[in-house]
């Protein structure tokens, strides 16, 4: 299925869709509707107990920051796109998308780089044909009123400004590994793909401070990661010979790059639609010395979900620098390994990459069992002879276990399977003329859309194990 197939279902189907629509829209923002809020909070739910089973702590810091933090972090000065407007009819580009879209694989670091490029290649608006000239440095950061207030870019830095707090809390031991949810904010020049650019977006980012890399193992037995480096050259190998032969820079990277991957593959992702491509020095951050990007093959383009950057010492230094705050420990500085998380771009991700169209024609949405927003559905066969008001007990009973369960009596039965494929429920429930004599129902597996029968008490039962009780179910 194509992407633009995607954003109608989201939006049809309640994921997704554009913000603020009846008063005719606002780009950059999306809603999330009953579905999306759902699978996002699964996605979120996944990586934070990955992250937990790490030793992570998490932290939830303001969204609206002080200027000092982003004088000291770097932002306020480096945190710029280049941009240029056209002088015809007014439209806005951000010179790296649009370079890229005309196949011009230079890139400009300064503004004085751009305007050679432009000159260079005779670049001209997409829309309406007029030259294209006089770049600009566009900072990213939105101001809030006249106060020295900003609206963060990235939650990292509500992370660091707290390592004090947070290595007291941790009983002066290392190393620490705090993660944060929330809300990041861009003045994106040019908003685009629903929720691959967006001007308020979520992310999920892990900050690891260490003192020795050696806390982190990283075995032969770890994956097998497609990098692509920036000598353009692409390679499937271990992570473990990746960081001996120096292709990876340290090893807490190697082992963070190892379990970004490995999350991704839980959240559903097929090792063949990503691979982790690793900046050049010019692209890089401010902040990194070092920068893989994971990617997924969307809509024939690679677009970055998950970004790993090594920090080194630059912001614990910077703030202490800012800050006049001692934040070494023992005369050391910690060092940070960063792996931040897109989890907008992940969620339509996940959905492009699950969505397919099965051999009769019906849309299924493939998502794995632990994330999808809706666990089972109820169905009666029929609305009568006593089968609606068996299945209605049977709801009743399930919701007490887990309640994120649809009830569904509405059309015939393939046409209840259909919707609820196309949301990608795993299972559907049916109670039919033989529940009445037995007390069994059926249990169709979405992706197989094989079926088996059990009591109404083991599917109870089952209910409070799920999704494992019913993937093993359907391995019998
Ligand atoms: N703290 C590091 C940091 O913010 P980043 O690569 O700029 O790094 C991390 O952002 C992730 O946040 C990206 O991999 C991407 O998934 C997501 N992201 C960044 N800008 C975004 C935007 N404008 N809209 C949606 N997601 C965005």
């Amino acid at each position: 299925m194509s992407f633009d197939d995607v954003v109608e279902l989201a939006k049809r189907r309640g994921f997704f869709w554009p913000s603020f629509m009846i008063y005719g829209g606002s780009s950059g923002f999306y809603d999330y509707g009953p579905l999306g809020t759902l699978l996002k909070d699964n996605i979120i739910n996944l990586w934070k107990k990955e992250y937990a089973r790490e030793g992570a702590v998490f932290l939830d810091t303001p969204v609206i920051s002080p200027a000092d933090v982003f004088r000291a972090s770097g932002h306020l000065e480096k945190f710029s796109d280049i941009a240029v407007k056209c002088p015809k009819c007014g439209t806005p580009y951000k010179l790296e998308s649009l370079l890229k879209g005309l196949g011009i694989t230079e890139i400009a670091k300064t503004v004085e780089e751009a305007s050679a490029i432009l000159e260079k290649y005779d670049v001209k608006c997409p829309k309406c044909g007029e030259r294209l000239k006089n770049p600009y440095d566009f900072n990213l950061m939105f101001r809030i009123g006249t106060n020295d207030l900003y609206l963060r870019p990235e939650t990292a830095q509500g992370i660091f400004i707290n390592f004090k707090n947070i290595y007291n809390y941790a009983r002066n031991s290392m190393p620490i590994i705090v993660c944060q949810v929330g809300k990041g904010f861009r003045n994106e020049i040019s908003p685009r793909q629903a929720l691959i650019r967006m001007r308020e977006f979520s992310q999920a980012e892990v900050e690891v401070f260490y003192l020795n890399g050696d806390d982190f193992p990283v075995p032969d037995s770890y994956a097998d990661l497609s990098l692509l480096r920036n000598t353009g050259e692409l390679q499937k190998m271990k992570v473990s010979d990746a960081l001996r032969s120096g292709i990876i820079g340290n090893r807490v990277m190697a082992y963070f790059l190892n379990k970004t991957y490995d999350i991704l593959l839980k959240l559903g992702f097929k090792q063949d639609r990503i691979r982790a491509r690793e900046h050049d020095p010019g692209e890089r951050a401010h902040y990194s010395s070092e920068t893989w990007d994971f990617e997924y093959l969307l809509d024939g383009d690679w677009i970055e979900i998950v970004g790993v950057s090594d920090r080194g010492t630059y912001d614990l230094g910077r703030h202490q620098q800012f800050s006049g705050e001692n934040l070494q420990i023992d005369g050391k500085t910690p060092k940070v390994i960063e792996p931040s998380y897109g989890v907008d771009r992940i969620l339509l991700t996940i959905m492009d990459s699950s969505y397919y169209k099965r051999d009769n024609g019906y849309k299924v949405l493939r998502l794995e069992p632990h994330i999808a927003p809706v666990h089972l559905a109820v169905f009666p066969l029929q609305k009568k002879d006593n089968l609606d008001r068996i299945a209605r007990d049977l709801f009743d009973r399930i919701k007490a276990v887990d309640p994120f369960i649809f009830y569904d009596d509405g059309g015939n039965i393939g046409r209840r399977y259909a919707r609820q494929d196309e949301i990608g429920t795993p299972y559907c429930v049916t109670v039919d003329y033989q529940s009445k004599e037995d007390g069994t129902v059926t249990i169709r597996e979405r992706d197989s859309t094989s079926q088996v029968r059990i009591s109404m008490d083991e599917l109870i039962e089952r209910t409070k194990y799920f999704p494992d009780s019913f993937t093993e179910l359907f391995k019998q």
